[in-house]
């Protein structure tokens, strides 16, 4: 790998600070760009210190990513010693690979990627190992040949959020008494090959395995959006009438299915008919859902992985190493919890 002082920090700031100014118009009249302030400072000073990080981004497709948007705005700022370079790759990977060329060529200190699917990464990580920049996987993770070309992964066990999910639902049927009738289910799974969606599938699978009662009718993508979790669901209402459980992979997915639900006249949650189970738990919408009575279950994703990333370059610029794979805490909630007493400890 390149070595990659501090010292290396003053031009590359030049650049992205002539880049900023070359790109608002350099014509000299109008608002100046905000990032002009460095360049016109003297290089000698602190802000030469600044660690430039190139954040690309999924998208904005549900409240965890716009919350998970925040926690990055937020830590990643100049009063951290950060200068954030945040590109959202509006859940296309070819945006996304784009990005990274472009926080290549600008020589960006640290990348941090958040994979919208997990494969066709090899080329460009293996440019960003060449020019000697560490990648930190950030939510999603990636399947490449060579694991060296990413430093770590911090993010959510979607396996375990999926098993979490399959336990709960043997519980609650056991607790009402019908372990032994036929559960008739269906998926609204998340974007096709993301982390989320494999990690959660399979581990909801892991405990659908072992109930030979439970029928899966099948698994559809709502691509994690509210607008087509509410089409898909439409369409499972439509093709199946006898619907017992619905696993939604996302809240926004689950807002969206719960409108078909009511479209269709009928009804799910604690106080309805058809047993509904999500993920993600982020919004205040999702805890109103449960209290509300028309969601059973939300297991946790926890979207405040950037003080996470902070602390990893923290100490990689210490020259320490960091553990490859690093999971966040999260928990699973329910209706019958006391949401309120919960909602006023979280810290988000
Ligand atoms: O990768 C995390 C998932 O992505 C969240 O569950 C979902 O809401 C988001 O779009």
């Amino acid at each position: 790998m390149v070595n990659r002082g501090k010292s290396d920090r003053k031009w590359k700031l030049r650049l992205l600070i002539l880049l900023a100014f070359f790109s608002a118009g350099c014509s000299g009249q109008g608002e100046k760009p905000k990032d002009e302030r460095f360049y016109e400072d003297d290089v000698t000073s602190e802000k030469e210190e600044y660690i430039v990080v190139g954040f690309a981004q999924i998208g904005s497709e549900s409240d965890y990513r716009i919350a998970n948007s925040a926690s990055f705005r937020e830590t990643f700022c100049e009063e951290n010693g950060y200068y954030l370079l945040f590109e959202d790759g509006q859940q296309k990977q070819e945006n996304q690979i784009k990005a990274l060329r472009n926080f290549i060529l600008q020589e960006v200190d640290y990348i941090v990627l958040d994979p919208v699917v997990e494969t066709g990464w090899d080329e460009v990580l293996q440019e960003a190992k060449a020019a000697g920049i560490p990648v930190i996987l950030s939510d999603r993770s990636v399947t490449v040949e060579d694991e060296g070309l990413y430093t770590c992964w911090v993010g959510s066990d979607f396996e375990e959020e999926g098993r979490k999910a399959g336990r709960w639902l043997e519980d609650y049927l056991k607790s009402e008494g019908r372990e032994e009738e036929e559960i008739r289910l269906v998926t609204l799974q998340g974007t096709l090959g993301s982390s989320a969606q494999i990690g959660r599938m399979n581990g909801f699978a892991e405990v659908l395995r072992l109930h030979d009662r439970w029928n899966m009718l099948e698994y559809a993508s709502g691509d994690f959006t509210q607008s087509k979790g509410q089409e898909v669901m439409a369409r499972f209402l439509d093709t199946y009438p006898d619907i017992d459980v619905v696993i939604s992979e996302n809240d926004n997915m689950t807002f969206g299915a719960i409108e078909a639900i009511e479209e269709a006249g009928k009804t799910c949650g604690p106080k309805g008919e058809i047993i509904m189970i999500s993920f993600d738990a982020v919004s205040e919408a999702s805890f109103t859902a449960m209290k509300e009575g028309k969601l059973h279950a939300d297991v946790e994703c926890n979207p405040f992985l950037a003080p996470k990333v902070d602390e990893i370059i923290g100490r990689l610029e210490r020259g320490e190493t960091v553990e490859k794979i690093q999971y966040v805490e999260e928990q699973c909630f329910d209706a019958f919890m006391d949401l309120d007493a919960i909602m006023e400890q979280r810290k988000y």
